[in-house]
C-alpha cells in the first residue's frame, strides 16, 4: 500500500484551493482497501474520504488519512420490465457515467448532466438539477465500514435522502458524544446502482428547460435533446472549474414559513419563491444574495460569480503565482459576510451546501 505524503490538493479539489494531504492513499478497488484497514494502527486513524472534490471546501492541510477513492468501473446490471439497473464504481466521473447511459441507450439522468464530482459522492448529498434528485433514480449502494471493514448495502430509505443531504453528511456521534445516525467519516461509499425507470418520460417544467423547448418549437424531446439543453444551460450559467474554480451553489436554497414569505414580499414584490407541496416556500438563495449586491465582489481571492451570484468562485484559477488563487480561509470569510448580510436584510440564516475541511 502506497502512503503518499505530502500531496498537493489542488488538482484534486474543483475549488482549486492549494492545501496539502499530509498524506494520502489511491483506494482503487474493495481488496486494496481491506487491506489497508487490516493494517497494524489503523484502528482510530483519523481519516478523510475524497471522491471528485467537487464539494468540499479546504480551509488548510488536511491532517487526516485521505482515502482518495479511485474504484471504477461500469455496466448494466440488470433489465427489468420497470427499469435498467446501472451500476458504477465509485471513482467513476458523474457526467461521463450520465453520457454513457444515454450513449448505451439508458435515458433518465439527462437532467442530472455536467454535475461535477463523481458516483461516490453523488448520494452523499444527493446531487440533483432541473428537477431530478439522486433519490427518484437511487437503487442501492455498497459501502464498506472504515471502522470494522464490513461490507454493507444501504436502500434509499437507509440514506435518508433530502434535499442535498444524506445519512452520509451527518456524524455519527457530535463532539458533546450525543450518538447521531450518520455515517459521515464512518463508510466509504464503494459502488452505486441507478434504477432509470421505464417506459422514459421527460421532466421539463423548468422555465430554463421550458425556453429550450419552445425555442425548439414546442415538440415533446429526446432524451438526448434535454441532455444537451441542460449541458447548454449550465454552460452559460455556471463557470466550469476547469477554468474557474468553484464548487457549485455555496448555499442551499431555504425554506420559509407561508407567512415569513409574504412578510418579504410586502417589502421585496420580486423576491424569486416556490410553493412547495407542504405548504412551505422555496426561496432562490441566489436571488437573496443578488439583492444584497454581492454579484461580482469579492473578498481577497474568492469571489461571487457574475452569473449566478451562488456560486462563490476562486478568481485566481490557472495563475501560476500562488498569492492570486483564493485560500480556504478567503472563502469561508466571503460565505459568512453573504450570510451576514442576507440575515440583516431578510432575517434568513443561508446554509452552505459544500463541506467544510
Ligand atoms: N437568481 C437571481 N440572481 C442570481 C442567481 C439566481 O436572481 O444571481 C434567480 C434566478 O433568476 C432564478 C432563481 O434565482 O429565478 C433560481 O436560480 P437558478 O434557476 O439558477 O437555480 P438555483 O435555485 O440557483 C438550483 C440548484 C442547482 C441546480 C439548479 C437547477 C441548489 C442550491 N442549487 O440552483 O444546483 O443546478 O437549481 O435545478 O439547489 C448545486 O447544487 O451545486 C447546483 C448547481
Amino acid at each position: 500500500m502506497l502512503v503518499e505524503k505530502n500531496v498537493p490538493l489542488q488538482p484534486f479539489n474543483t475549488f482549486g484551493i492549494a492545501a496539502k494531504a499530509h498524506a494520502l492513499v489511491r483506494v482503487s478497488s474493495l481488496e486494496e482497501l481491506h487491506s489497508l484497514i487490516a493494517q497494524p494502527g489503523w484502528a482510530g486513524q483519523p481519516r478523510f474520504v475524497l471522491g471528485g472534490g467537487s464539494n468540499v471546501v479546504l480551509t488548510g492541510d488536511v491532517k487526516p488519512l485521505v482515502l482518495k477513492v479511485e474504484i471504477m468501473g461500469r455496466r448494466l446490471l440488470q433489465e427489468t420490465p420497470k427499469a435498467w439497473i446501472v451500476e458504477a464504481g465509485a471513482g467513476e466521473n458523474w457526467h461521463d457515467f450520465v453520457t454513457w447511459t444515454l450513449d448505451q441507450g439508458y435515458p433518465g439522468l439527462e437532467n442530472m448532466a455536467l454535475i461535477p464530482g463523481t458516483m461516490g459522492a453523488s448520494p452523499v448529498q444527493n446531487i440533483g438539477a432541473y428537477g431530478v434528485e439522486l433519490q427518484d433514480r437511487f437503487d442501492s449502494l455498497d459501502a464498506v465500514d472504515l471502522e470494522t471493514g464490513r461490507e454493507f448495502t444501504l436502500n434509499a430509505a437507509q440514506c435518508a435522502f433530502g434535499y442535498r443531504d444524506s445519512v452520509f453528511k451527518h456524524a455519527a456521534s457530535d463532539a458533546a458524544g450525543h450518538t447521531g445516525f450518520g455515517l459521515a467519516g464512518r463508510a466509504l461509499i464503494v459502488r452505486v446502482r441507478l434504477a432509470l425507470p421505464k417506459p422514459w418520460k421527460p421532466v421539463l417544467g423548468y422555465a430554463d428547460l421550458e425556453k429550450k423547448r419552445a425555442e425548439a418549437g414546442g415538440a415533446d424531446p429526446t432524451a438526448r435533446q434535454i441532455y444537451d439543453w441542460v449541458v447548454a444551460v449550465r454552460r452559460a450559467k455556471l463557470p466550469d472549474p476547469k477554468f474557474v474554480g468553484n464548487v457549485g451553489s455555496f448555499f442551499k436554497n431555504p425554506t420559509v414559513s407561508r407567512e415569513q414569505c409574504d412578510d418579504i414580499i410586502q417589502r421585496d414584490p420580486k423576491i424569486v419563491h416556490y410553493l412547495m407541496d407542504d405548504g412551505s416556500v422555496k426561496l432562490a438563495a441566489g436571488w437573496l444574495i443578488d439583492a444584497c449586491g454581492w454579484k461580482g465582489k469579492s473578498i481577497g481571492n474568492a469571489g461571487v460569480y457574475e452569473r449566478q451570484a451562488l456560486v462563490l468562485v476562486n478568481r485566481g484559477t490557472g495563475s501560476t503565482n500562488p498569492a492570486d488563487c483564493a485560500t480556504g480561509g478567503e472563502v469561508m470569510t466571503l460565505a459568512k459576510s453573504i450570510q451576514t448580510s442576507v440575515y440583516e436584510r431578510f432575517g434568513i440564516r443561508l446554509e452552505p451546501e459544500p463541506v467544510v475541511v
